[in-house]
C-alpha cells in the first residue's frame, strides 16, 4: 500500500498524543498527591516552597521536588519561579483538593487505575465472549465508582433531581414515602435521601455484598436510622408497596435491565415512580464522539459490558446507550410513560410510570 502521509494531520496526531499520554501518566501522580494529602495541604496553606510542602507533609523532600515538577508542567499546579514557590489556585483546589466540589477528579482517577487494572480479565473475555462479574473487578473500583458519582448526587439529587419528578413525589418524601434505591453500590444516593427526608423509609439493595457492608458502614457514620440495606437483585429485591424506586447509574450495567424494569413495575403502588439515572448520551454512536463519550466508552468496555454479559440474559445495554435505548427497556417492564425529567453534562434523569 503507498498511501501518501499528510505531515499535518500526523503532527496533530502526534499532538493528541503527547496530551493524552501526558494525562495517562498522571494517574499514579495524582493519586498519589491525593493519598500523601499535599494537594490538600498546598490548598489549605498556600503556596510554599518545596522544602516547606515536604515538611508540612510529612514527605521526603527529593521525591516531592519531582511530582511538583510534574505538576506544575500538567498545569495542575502553578511554579513561580521568582521566589520557588507552588500553590493551588482555586479552580485548581475544585479538582484536586476539595473532597465535595461538584467538579472534583479525584474519583475519576481512581476509577482510570481500576479499569486499567481489570484490562487481562475483559482482555480474555474478548475471546470467550463471557462476562467480568461486578465482584470481580479490581478491588478498588468499588470505593472508586462511588466517589466518581457522589459529588454528582450531592449537587443535583436532592435539589434538582427529586423535585423535577412528577406524580406528587417531593410531597410524598416530605410526607413520609418508601422508596428502593437498586444498584445502591455503597449507597451514598440512599444516604443523601434518607438524610433529606427523616420521614421516609429507604431501602438499598445491591447484589455485590461487599458494596452493601460499605454503605451499611456509611449510614451508621452519618447516623442515618430511615435506611436499611440488603444484598438483593434488581429482579428479585423483596420490597413492595414502594412510592419510588430509584437506579443510579446501573440499569445498563443489569444483564436483564428489561427484566428488572417488571420487577420494579410489581414493587411500586400504582402511582409510583421509577427514577432512572443514565450517564449522558446521544443514541447514536457518531452523537458520543466527545471527549466525556470517549471516557464513558473506556469504562463500558473494562466494566459495564462484562458486568452484564456475566448476568443472565447479558443485554450488554453499555454506559452510552442512550435514551432511545433505555425508554424500549424500560417499557419492555410494562411502563407507559417515560419522561427526560432532568439531566446535567454527565447525567440524564429517565422518570416511568405506568
Ligand atoms: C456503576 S455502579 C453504581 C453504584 C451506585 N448506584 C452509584 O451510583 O454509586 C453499578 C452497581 O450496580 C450493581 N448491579 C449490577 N447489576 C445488578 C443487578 N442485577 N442487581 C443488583 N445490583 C446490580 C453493581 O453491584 C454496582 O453496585
Amino acid at each position: 500500500m503507498n498511501k501518501t502521509i499528510d505531515e499535518v494531520k500526523l503532527n496533530s496526531l502526534l499532538g493528541q498524543m503527547l496530551s493524552d499520554l501526558g494525562g495517562a501518566a498522571s494517574v499514579a501522580m495524582v493519586r498519589m498527591g491525593d493519598s500523601l494529602g499535599l494537594y490538600k495541604v498546598l490548598h489549605e496553606k498556600g503556596a510554599m516552597t518545596c522544602e516547606d510542602l515536604a515538611a508540612a507533609a510529612g514527605v521526603h523532600e527529593r521525591y516531592l521536588r519531582e511530582w511538583l515538577a510534574h505538576q506544575a508542567a500538567s498545569n495542575y499546579v502553578v511554579y513561580d519561579p521568582g521566589n520557588k514557590t507552588f500553590s493551588l489556585p482555586p479552580e485548581q483546589a475544585m479538582l484536586f483538593a476539595v473532597e465535595d466540589s461538584p467538579v472534583t477528579m479525584l474519583g475519576a482517577f481512581d476509577s482510570v487505575l481500576a479499569w486499567t487494572e481489570n484490562q487481562p480479565k475483559v482482555q480474555a473475555a474478548f475471546k470467550t465472549g463471557g462476562g467480568v462479574a461486578w465482584g470481580d473487578q479490581a478491588p478498588c473500583l468499588f470505593c472508586a465508582v462511588a466517589r466518581f458519582f457522589r459529588p454528582g448526587y450531592l449537587q443535583n439529587l436532592v435539589p434538582t433531581w427529586l423535585p423535577a419528578l412528577s406524580n406528587g413525589v417531593l410531597g410524598k418524601l416530605k410526607a413520609g414515602a418508601r422508596v428502593a434505591d437498586v444498584g445502591c453500590g455503597h449507597g451514598w444516593s440512599t444516604v443523601l435521601m434518607a438524610q433529606a427526608f427523616p420521614n421516609s423509609s429507604f431501602f438499598g439493595f445491591d447484589f455485590h455484598p461487599g458494596s452493601i457492608e460499605q454503605a451499611r458502614a456509611h449510614a451508621d457514620n452519618h447516623n442515618v436510622t430511615n435506611v436499611q440495606f440488603r444484598v438483593g437483585t434488581a429482579k428479585d429485591y423483596p420490597e413492595s408497596n414502594l412510592d419510588l424506586v430509584a437506579f443510579f447509574d446501573c440499569l445498563h450495567d443489569m444483564g436483564d435491565p428489561a427484566g428488572a424494569a417488571a420487577h420494579v413495575k410489581q414493587s411500586l403502588k400504582p402511582d409510583g415512580s421509577w427514577m432512572i439515572v443514565e450517564p449522558m448520551a446521544g443514541d447514536k454512536l457518531e452523537d458520543n464522539m466527545n471527549p466525556l463519550g470517549r471516557i464513558y466508552y473506556a469504562a463500558s468496555t473494562l466494566v459495564c459490558v462484562p458486568t452484564s454479559l456475566a448476568q443472565d440474559v447479558g443485554a450488554a445495554l453499555g454506559a452510552q446507550a442512550g435514551e432511545a435505548k433505555l425508554r424500549e427497556v424500560i417499557m419492555a417492564g410494562g411502563f407507559r410513560n417515560v419522561r427526560r425529567a432532568a439531566e446535567t453534562p454527565f447525567n440524564m434523569v429517565l422518570e416511568a410510570s405506568v
